[in-house]
Order: C-alpha cells, then sequence, then structure tokens
C-alpha cells in the first residue's frame, strides 16, 4: 500500500488522512492530490479541518447544484420529510406520488410519461437499459457513443469506455476534438443497423462527454442520433445523471440539444446531495418491467422524494436555471483570460456551468490542482482531481455569484503563476 497524502502543515487534516488510509480502501474515491478534509461547508465555501477556507469548484461531483446549506432547501426538505420513516420500500407514501409526479412534469415533453427511481446514477442507467431489453427480448444488441461515462456498475459500465466484455455493445463516433461531418456519423449508424437488421435494442449518449474532459458535440450531433433511433424503432436513452437540474443553462440538456429522448436518466443534482436517481419516459418502456424487475431496498425512499420536491421548489422559486444562464458568459470568460495568460492551459471548453480546463500534461494539471487548494493561503479553490488524465473540471454550485466567480479567479490567477 502506498503512504497516504499528506500536506506540510496541515497536523488536522494530515491525521484524518492517516486514519482514512488505514480503515477506508482506496478504491472508494477517485484520486485528487488534496484529498481536502472539510469541516464545514455553506454556499459555495467549505472550512478544512485546519481552518483554512476553500471556493468550491466541484459542487461534490456536480451535485449540491444548489450548494451547501441551502436556507430554503434544507427547511422545506425536513418539512416534506417530518413524520416519515427513513424507508417504506414495501409502502407507498403520498410523497413519493407527489415527487414522482412533479419530476415527470418538470420535463414536460410529450414523451415523459412514466418514471423508476434509483439510488445511484449507474442504477438509473441500468434500470433504463433493462426496460429497453425488456421491451424487445428478440433484440439484444447495444449501442453507444464512444468515450461516455455511465457508471461502473453492471450494464452501465459494459457501455462506458471505448471498447466493453459484454459481446452486445457496439460503439459509434462521438465528437470530440476531430470533428467530421453529419455524413461520418450517418455511415457508421447505418453500417450498424444493416450489420444488425431489428436486433438493435437501444443506443445510449450522454448530451456532453462529462468524465472524458468535457466534450461538447455540435447542435446536429443529438438529432442525428434521435432520427436515427427513431427510424429504427431503438430506444434512445440520454443520461443526463450529471446535466440534470439546470447545469447547461436550461433545466435538462434535452432542451439545450434539442431532442426528445425515450428514457431521460437523471441522477446527481435532482436531489441536491440525497442520494437518488431516476429514469423517466415512455410509458411502453418503463412499463415492460413487472413487478420487483427494477426493485432495490433504497430507491424512491422518503428521503430522497423530500430531497426531490425540495429542490424542484427552490428551482421554481429562485430562478436557479436563469442565473446560470447569466453566470456562463463570465464563466468563460474568465476561464478563457486564464488560458490567453498561462501557456500550460491548452484548451476550455463547456456551456452553463460545466467546463473542462485543458492542461498540457498530467502533472501541470495535477500541480494546478495543488495551487489551486493552496491558493492565497487565506481562500483557496476546491477542484476534482484531474479528469482524463489533463482536465480540470469547473462545476461549482449553481448558485456561485458574480462576486464569488471573481474572487475565484483571482485566486487562481494568483496559484497558477507559481505553476
Ligand atoms: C453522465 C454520468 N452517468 C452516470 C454516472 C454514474 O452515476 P453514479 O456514480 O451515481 O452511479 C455519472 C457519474 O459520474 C455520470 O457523470
Amino acid at each position: 500500500m502506498s503512504a497516504p497524502i499528506q500536506h506540510a502543515g496541515e497536523t488536522r487534516a494530515n491525521r484524518y488522512r492517516r486514519r482514512l488510509a488505514e480503515t477506508v480502501g482506496r478504491g472508494q474515491a477517485t484520486y485528487t492530490p488534496t484529498q481536502v478534509v472539510i469541516t464545514r461547508a455553506k454556499g459555495c465555501y467549505l472550512w478544512t479541518v485546519d481552518g483554512r477556507k476553500l471556493l468550491d469548484f466541484t459542487s461534490g461531483v456536480l451535485v449540491t447544484n444548489l450548494g451547501y446549506g441551502h436556507f430554503r432547501f434544507e427547511k422545506l426538505y425536513r418539512e416534506y420529510a417530518r413524520s416519515l420513516p427513513r424507508n417504506a420500500y414495501n409502502m407507498l407514501t403520498p410523497l413519493q406520488v407527489q415527487a414522482a409526479e412533479r419530476l415527470i412534469k418538470s420535463l414536460g415533453y410529450p414523451k415523459a410519461q412514466k418514471m423508476l427511481w434509483a439510488a445511484s446514477g449507474a442504477e438509473g442507467i441500468q434500470k433504463a437499459m433493462w426496460a429497453a431489453l425488456h421491451r424487445h427480448p428478440e433484440r439484444p444488441i447495444m449501442v453507444a457513443t464512444r468515450g461516455g461515462f455511465h457508471g461502473k456498475k453492471g450494464l452501465a459500465g459494459d457501455v462506458t469506455g471505448d471498447a466493453s466484455k459484454n459481446p452486445n455493445v457496439r460503439f459509434v463516433s462521438f465528437p470530440m476534438y476531430e470533428e467530421h461531418p453529419p455524413a461520418y456519423y450517418q455511415a457508421e449508424l447505418d453500417g450498424l443497423a444493416k450489420a444488425f437488421p431489428n436486433r438493435i435494442a437501444l443506443l445510449i449518449t450522454e448530451p456532453y462527454l462529462g468524465a472524458k474532459g468535457s466534450f461538447h458535440p455540435p447542435k446536429w450531433y443529438h438529432p442525428l442520433l434521435q432520427a436515427w433511433c427513431e427510424r429504427h424503432d431503438i430506444a434512445f436513452i440520454f443520461d443526463e445523471v450529471q446535466s440534470c437540474h439546470g447545469r447547461t443553462g436550461n433545466m435538462y440538456a434535452f432542451q439545450t440539444y434539442e431532442v426528445e429522448p425515450d428514457l431521460v436518466v437523471l441522477g446527481k443534482g435532482m436531489a441536491n446531495g440525497e442520494p437518488a436517481a431516476a429514469v423517466v419516459g415512455r410509458a411502453d418502456l418503463i412499463d415492460s418491467l413487472d413487478y420487483g424487475e427494477a426493485s432495490d431496498t433504497f430507491s424512491g425512499n422518503p428521503r430522497a422524494c423530500a430531497a426531490v420536491c425540495a429542490t424542484l421548489d427552490v428551482f421554481e422559486r429562485e430562478g436557479i436555471v436563469e442565473h446560470c444562464r447569466a453566470m456562463a458568459p463570465r464563466m468563460l470568460e474568465g476561464l478563457n483570460a486564464l488560458r490567453d495568460q498561462f501557456d500550460f492551459i491548452r484548451r476550455v471548453r463547456g456551456e452553463g456551468l460545466v467546463y473542462g480546463v485543458e492542461m498540457l500534461d498530467d502533472e501541470t494539471a495535477n500541480r494546478c490542482v495543488l495551487e489551486a487548494y493552496r491558493g492565497t493561503g487565506k481562500l483557496g479553490v476546491h477542484f476534482l482531481g484531474p479528469l482524463a488524465g489533463k482536465v480540470l473540471r469547473v462545476s461549482p454550485p449553481l448558485v456561485i455569484t458574480p462576486h464569488q466567480l471573481q474572487q475565484a479567479l483571482e485566486v487562481l490567477t494568483a496559484a497558477w503563476s507559481r505553476v
């Protein structure tokens, strides 16, 4: 076992890092060189156990879109959950029905008819894929866009990345550095339809490649996938585990990319930190799963439903999406200014409040995470460990203010001058 992460001068945090290394397997989390130890969080700020303040550029992992300790969210969450059992697996609560109806309504397009709960993104993905596979048992083939991340478990893991151990999975290209004309992608799809006539059950894609390092496709790409699915009666599954609830500057990314998927999978931000996920879409697909075929212990539990309702309330009452949209150009301008200042920043990609800042190489990216954390001493900026080796993810809570953004950019200017 390698030595635990330690940082000079952080007596308390170092003790927790050592204790963690002795008790919890490192496979639990992805590598983040700071391994920040937090004892308090409020709004967009975090406080470390050694008393330092950080501006959060992660929202956990794009989860706490409303920031930490949001007054209205916390109050409503407590009210919704009051008096209810923490688990209601074999019972029905009015709250679950209300949360489901409101969630479906929030998607607001004709195919958003019915839903299934899940307790993590990967579970939601798996349930969506099961639904599509059950509807057409004679169709075993699953198509995924290359470079996606849909989770690590089960079928979600099978359609993640560039290659699969599952012999029924096929990949098609997703525009990344190289953007081919539409005919290129169309030819790949048509080749598959020809190779597997009436054998393809589903196509799954992400609105943008998140974990791969923020690649946001041209606006014609997803409609092209959708049209192909419609032509061949293939279920079009849109993985919005990361993009849901405002990230791209619309409530949902299918609105940003102008498609109407057969199934949309939601997760992360939909309950502002309470573990909850969902599949929403066509009733005939959802109903292809019979009693128990998509059941598990925690899905749709009262706390998750309370958090879903409280999150929707805050989005409705506080104009969170509009705020995100207003902050987007400021963020882009700020990140582009950093790119112009520092040679080691190679590219900035993103939309709404989700960006990838691509660095020269992996070592520089890790240095940048560490220097941002050290910041100006008084204030640092908290990042996830680099994605795809060298891309820093920028995804602050959607409630970040212009002042806080300015603060973060100033800290980064000072911190990255030391790289
Ligand atoms: C687009 C996307 N899909 C699925 C997942 C898996 O979600 P979970 O980690 O909750 O299983 C993630 C998580 O990062 C994601 O970003």
